[in-house]
């Protein structure tokens, strides 16, 4: 007896230590999960692998879809698929299985997705309208064999709330012209019309083309030949309206590669008016969405409750994206973003804000006194690994307002306000790697578009991006670093005078 009550000592001793080990396991498994080092902690990212432009973003029944450009086979760019996310808040993500894969038309670019409410294109049921996602088939071999003709445009549809995807099957349903680039369809329903209008990049241009069913398309004009930023070549557009004081303007977004304000990628955006054929515009700059390097290709939501005008963008750049120092998966997307029209002297301009749902992240707000700074710095205490900061800011039109994070290892970002040469400056260049780009390892200046003697600034700090938003998003910078540690300090310095008031920072929360 008393031999057979030790074998059952020792059996429930070596029972309960497997148990603890596959526990230990399992915690070091949800540990390790979305914990690399750069890993976003507060920002879209994939699993693994290769990302870049957001696609087919679309509402559908409480859900918010993100689809992206994804190669499943590498952490470089390769044949395209649809990854494919959803999200009820905008914050957190659920990752799903790949939705769209290469065919023997070509890989899937990018392109949009619609809720085709009144089944318009008959690949639905009344009962049951389906989702429509429009995007560019690019063909490898008759690239290889050097046609001009390997971009066109397919549809593919789900009536499952996205969960699968059916090709159409008389694709592809808008044949190329004779025009190497020619992709990134985005498409909207334009009510007075009654048509589906499709915005396309066409080298040089937009093109707009409208139809009734999705399915049919008919060109009805050019715009941009001659007006804008032409350093490259015209990508990724979007065509929506926007509301300014009752009055309607609408807003075409056009990527560009290269040719950004810092050599790279970036997108740009004319205000004009379109009447369901044509756009047209007075405007006679150039204006950049981000006065950061990194948020390319970015497009809105279609289908969004209460009609918002919601943006997400790449969090990288064409020059250096493919070569970024992080191991399991490349690059991340901004934070989403509600655009909205502000006047600007005699113009209109966008307003980009972080999307109000990103507040359920913060915790506790840890507020500190007003700051008096006359030629001197002042080195906040508290540790600001994963942050957002929001302060106002009044200071003289004279000397130069610097904020910068930074570590004890002497690494720092440093965005610096010089109201007398109206300019802004961020420099990543002392940020730990740089070196495994040039392009990457260079210091932005942009015009001030607001006024610096008073201001609001607020920063969203993830683990290896800083965005930036004036004024609510009046001017934005979004821009990535690579320390070696984090940078878990905020310093600013003025030469002249300046008073910070009402600062706030809350430490983010993972959302992985
Ligand atoms: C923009 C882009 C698109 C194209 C896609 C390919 O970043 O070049 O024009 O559809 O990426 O991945």
């Amino acid at each position: 007896m008393k031999y057979f009550l030790l074998l059952i000592f020792i059996l429930f001793m070596q029972c309960s230590k497997s148990a603890m080990e596959n526990k230990a396991v399992e915690t070091t498994e949800k540990n390790g999960y979305y914990t690399e080092k750069y890993r976003p902690q507060f920002h879209f990212s994939p699993e693994e692998k290769w990302m870049n432009d957001p696609n087919g973003m679309v509402y559908f029944e409480g859900e918010y879809h993100l689809f992206y450009q994804y190669y499943p086979d590498s952490t470089v760019w390769g044949p395209m698929h649809w990854g494919h996310a959803v999200s009820t808040d905008l914050v957190h993500w659920e990752h799903l299985p790949i939705a769209l894969y290469p065919d023997s038309l070509g890989y899937i670019f990018s392109g949009s997705a619609v809720y085709d409410s009144l089944n318009t294109s008959g690949l639905g049921t009344k009962e049951n309208p389906p989702l429509i996602a429009i995007y560019t088939y690019h063909d490898p071999i008759l690239e290889k064999q050097g046609s001009d003709v390997y971009q066109t445009q397919g549809i593919a549809y789900s009536t499952d709330k996205g969960r699968t995807w059916t090709k159409y099957e008389s694709n592809p349903v808008l044949k190329n012209p004779g025009i190497k680039d020619f992709r990134d369809p985005k498409v909207r329903w334009h009510e007075p019309s009654g048509k589906w209008i499709m915005a396309l990049a066409v080298k040089d241009h937009i093109s707009f083309y409208s139809s009734p069913n999705l399915i049919d398309w008919i060109k009805e004009s050019d715009f941009g030949h001659d007006l804008g930023a032409h350093g490259g070549v015209w990508e990724c557009p979007d065509l929506f309206p926007l509301d300014y004081n009752g009055h309607e303007k609408w807003v075409l977004l056009v990527s560009i590669n290269p040719g950004g304000p810092y050599g790279g990628s970036a997108t740009q955006y004319f205000i004009g008016d379109f009447d369901g054929k044509t756009f047209t515009t007075d405007q006679k700059t150039t204006l950049w969405l981000d006065y950061g390097a990194d948020n390319y290709a970015g497009v809105t939501w279609s289908n969004v409750p209460n009609g918002e005008t919601l943006f997400l963008g790449w969090m990288s750049n064409w020059a250096y994206g493919m070569l970024v120092p992080t191991e399991k998966w490349r690059s991340a997307m901004t934070v989403p973003r509600k655009l909205s029209l502000y006047q600007h002297e005699e113009n209109y301009r966008i307003k980009s804000e972080p999307v109000e749902a990103l507040n359920s992240l913060r915790n506790e707000a840890i507020s500190m006194p007003e700051v008096k700074l006359t030629n001197s710095r002042h080195t906040f205490e508290k540790p600001i690994d994963l942050a957002e900061i929001n302060l106002d800011v009044t200071q003289a039109t004279s000397g130069t307002l610097d904020f910068i994070f930074e570590n004890e290892a002497g690494e720092y970002i440093k965005l610096s306000i010089v109201p007398e040469k109206h300019e802004i400056i961020f420099d990543r260049s002392k940020a730990g790697k740089t070196s495994f780009s040039e392009e990457f390892n260079s210091i932005h200046r942009s015009p001030l578009l607001f006024d610096p003697a008073s201001f609001n600034i607020r920063f969203y700090k993830d683990e290896s991006s800083l965005e930036i938003f004036i004024n609510n998003g009046e001017q934005v910078i979004t821009e990535l670093f690579f320390s070696d540690e984090p940078l878990n300090k905020l310093t600013i310095q003025a030469s002249g005078e300046a008073i910070l008031k009402n600062i706030k920072t809350y430490p983010i929360q993972s959302i992985w």
